[in-house]
């Protein structure tokens, strides 16, 4: 399975690391194909290879939001090359939306806000509910009423200069009269279906491409290099947001929007404002009723917070806003027949079961595989031991319910027992490797079986190496997913050390590198002169690129910006271990007594079993804990990321294959994030008492926002400990200490809320 080729792997089952590959492959053989079609006017792929392949990259971005590229195909249909446009940098980022996908995802939406800022179950929180337009995001900006940019949304920074298509728009004004002095509006460039059909029909009248849907359509339109082009096609604009503002629009989302309409912007007419989750559900019913009749795409409803001084204070995650979430409307279902179910193992050993099914369309695409997630999913129960689809086991043979969650990811939704062939069995989940043979164990609490062979592995060492040379991790020229897989298979590496070390061993025999097809033209010289060059490597690309579970990029960027050198890295990791281990010990105990406590129906003893083994044990070592406690302290850094990590490098195996490559390698201390004139920026502080003014998770988003560090415990390391009533052993801790200590006004003078 490890070697399949890339482009066999379905897109549900492709790692980050793959999936980033593939995009950067599918964008190549995408523009090709555009020139070839546009300006060689002689296309090499048929229209339906073409639109599978874009197809599978909108698919990959949609499961893979953050990897989308700047030169995305998706973003241009039936356009010519995006070279062509320059870029520009919007000055507020342009966010995406989370996704939900029912009722109790929406009622959960209102909670959180709710906790977050402190409310009351009963305090009022009214949203706005309005469609979420299926087209392309544009963002306008005016400068004393005047249009003077218009940029798409690109990676969510820097967009695409389209300012001559955007004034091409009739729904888009040049002027504004009345408006502040920097203005910038956002909203949806979408084409309805008449004029869809009707621009499909000239395209073929013509004997030009037809697009494939509306929002195919508009974005091909808007990205035209000859605005003349986009000004005959037949585009409207739907303004829901803005950007940058030098004064505020209203209060309100709705007297923004409606604010947005006075000023001759088209709003959406079905915005309503809503008391709470039943209007707002209510609404997203009626306007899914319209849904087949409004004579444009929607793909569901989006609801954002109305009062604007709680937007702001509810802030951003990394790409979505807190105030908001698009409730998409339910993915297409159809009914098919599960083929057989294959494992596939990945680089953390995981063992993925994948649904092979008789090929189906399901709203437009063909689907025939589908993830099966873990063995409980497969035996009809979840993570709690739950039944799932009423207790009913999937079984080979079955006919299955697949359905596209999001548009993307194909799952199954339902089994027909009634369709069950006779004498059929359950299907027994492998306890060994189906690649190496070795077990393949489920620890207390984790929902997946995992291959223990480590590095013996071949397809998690494969899937690790594949890993490393990905473009977010070692990135090095001329040695992709595929080579790699040939130099393992030749026996010429086993781990990531190995690839520093192949000039050394087989600098003369490389030559029979040139000669392999998958190689390209890259001279064995020129390959390892690109290994050269990725010797000296950034901490957290380092880390990263070790492909341990739960580091992620962020993650493994937050841990450089903190420890800033390996050395200090791996003492603080080592420091950590007596207590990663106990904790994981103790969290393994608490799942144990969770699942004894569900079947005896009784209720669980979960904070005696956590204490007995981890709270108060006294064998931890003092040093140990601190660590610990330092390592969680770490924003982003949660127990699980931390337990993975110290065990990891506590592993003697990886351990010592880490130590190899680290051997061969010129790792470049991180650096402190820039103050950038904050007045906290790189101080590590810590809130402990009550809060008055704001919750916990508020105060630390904002102090994080400002480039300070939010810590969980005191140390000679804090510089501030804001301390609100009944701040005990950490105000007592911070005296001692001689930390800096402030309340809760003083901190928000600080910061000059
Ligand atoms: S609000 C900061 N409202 O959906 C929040 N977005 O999946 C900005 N979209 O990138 C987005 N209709 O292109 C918002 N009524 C609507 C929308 C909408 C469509 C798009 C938008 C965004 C994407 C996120």
């Amino acid at each position: 399975m490890a070697t399949d080729a890339m482009q066999d792997i379905a897109v549900d089952m492709l790692t980050e690391a793959q999936a980033r590959d593939e995009l950067s492959r599918l964008a190549s053989v995408l523009t090709a194909a555009n020139q070839a079609y546009h300006t060689e006017d002689s296309p090499d792929l048929s229209d339906a290879d073409y639109d599978a392949l874009k197809r599978r990259n909108l698919a990959i971005e949609e499961r893979y939001p953050q990897l989308k590229r700047a030169d995305s195909p998706s973003e241009q249909v039936g356009a010519p090359l995006a070279e062509g446009f320059t870029k520009l940098a919007h000055s507020v980022r342009m966010m995406s939306l989370a996704n939900a996908f029912d009722a109790p995802e929406i009622e959960d939406f209102d909670r959180s806000i709710r906790r977050y800022l402190g409310l009351a179950d009963d305090a009022p929180l009214a949203f706005t509910a309005e469609p979420k337009i299926d087209g392309l995001s544009l963002s306008l900006r005016y400068e004393k009423g005047i249009l003077i940019q218009a940029a798409t949304r690109g990676d969510g920074a820097v967009g695409e200069n389209v300012t001559v298509n955007a004034r091409t728009i009739d729904d888009i004004p040049q002027t504004l009269s009345g408006a502040p002095d920097v203005l910038e509006v956002r909203g949806e460039v979408y084409m309805s279906h008449a004029d869809f059909s009707a621009l499909n029909a000239r395209q073929e009248a013509r004997g030009g491409k037809r697009f494939a849907n509306p929002r195919n359509a508009a974005a091909g339109s808007l990205r035209q290099l000859d605005a003349e082009i986009t000004r005959s096609r037949p585009l409207k604009f739907f303004a829901y947001a803005w950007g940058e503002l030098s004064e505020p629009l209203a209060p309100t989302q709705m007297g923004a929007i409606e604010r947005l309409s006075a000023l001759g912007f088209s709003i959406n007419p079905l915005t309503k404002r809503c008391d709470g989750p039943t209007e707002m559900l209510a609404h997203y019913s009626a306007i899914e009723e319209q849904r087949a009749t409004l004579g444009y795409d929607i793909d569901g409803v989006v609801y954002k917070i109305d009062d604007l001084a709680l937007q702001a204070r509810l802030g951003f995650r990394s790409t979505t806003p807190r105030w908001a979430i698009a409730h998409k409307f339910p993915a297409e279902l159809a009914w098919t027949r599960l083929e057989s179910i294959d494992i596939q193992v990945g680089r953390t050993g995981a063992l993925s079961p994948v649904a092979r099914l008789t090929p189906v369309t399901v709203g437009g695409v063909v689907v025939s595989n589908a993830t099966l997630h873990n063995e409980d999913y497969i035996a009809g129960r979840d993570a709690t031991g739950a039944p799932i689809r009423d207790g009913k086991d999937i079984r080979i043979g079955d006919w299955v319910q697949v359905y596209r969650a999001g548009d993307v990811i194909p799952k199954l939704a339902d089994v027909d027992l009634d369709k069950r062939p006779p004498g059929s069995e359950r299907f027994v989940f492998p306890e060994t490797c189906p690649e190496c043979g070795s077990d393949a164990i489920r620890e207390d609490g984790d929902a997946v079986r995992r291959c223990t062979g480590g590095l013996v592995c071949p397809a998690q060492a494969v899937e690790k190496l594949k890993h490393f040379v990905s473009r977010a991790a070692f990135d090095i020229e001329g040695l992709g997913a595929k080579q790699v897989e040939q130099l393992y298979r030749d026996e010429w590496i086993a781990e990531p050390a190995d690839i520093f070390s192949l000039k050394e061993r087989f600098g003369s025999g490389m030559q029979q590198l040139r000669n392999r097809e998958g190689w390209g033209e890259k001279s064995a010289n020129n390959l390892f002169d690109a290994i050269d060059e990725k010797r000296k490597i950034p901490l957290g690309r380092l880390l990263f690129s070790l492909g341990l579970r739960h580091v992620g990029e962020v993650v493994s960027n937050d841990l450089a910006r903190h420890y800033l050198s390996w050395s200090a890295l791996i003492n603080a990791l080592d420091a950590a271990r007596a207590a990663a281990v106990r904790y994981r010990e103790a969290e393994q105990a608490v799942t144990r007594e969770r699942q004894a406590a569900a079947a005896e129906g009784r209720r669980a003893k979960l904070k005696e079993t956590r204490d007995g083994c981890w709270a108060a044990d006294p064998a931890i070592p003092a040093e140990a804990r601190a660590a610990w406690d330092e390592l969680i302290g770490i924003d982003g850094i949660g127990e699980t990321v931390a337990v993975s990590l110290v065990t990891s490098f506590g592993q003697p195996t990886e351990r010592a294959s880490i130590d190899r490559l680290a051997a061969c390698l010129d790792i470049q201390d991180a650096e402190r994030p820039a103050s950038d004139g904050s007045p906290v920026a790189g101080k590590t502080v810590v809130f402990t008492g009550t809060l008055e003014r704001m919750t916990r998770a508020e105060a630390k988003a904002r102090a994080e926002a400002l480039g300070a560090k939010v810590s969980g415990s005191v140390s000679k390391k804090t510089d501030i400990v804001i301390a609100g009533p009944g701040a005990g052993s950490k105000g007592e801790k911070a005296r001692e200490l001689g930390v800096e200590i402030m309340d809760e006004d003083a901190w928000l003078a600080l910061i000059g809320a």
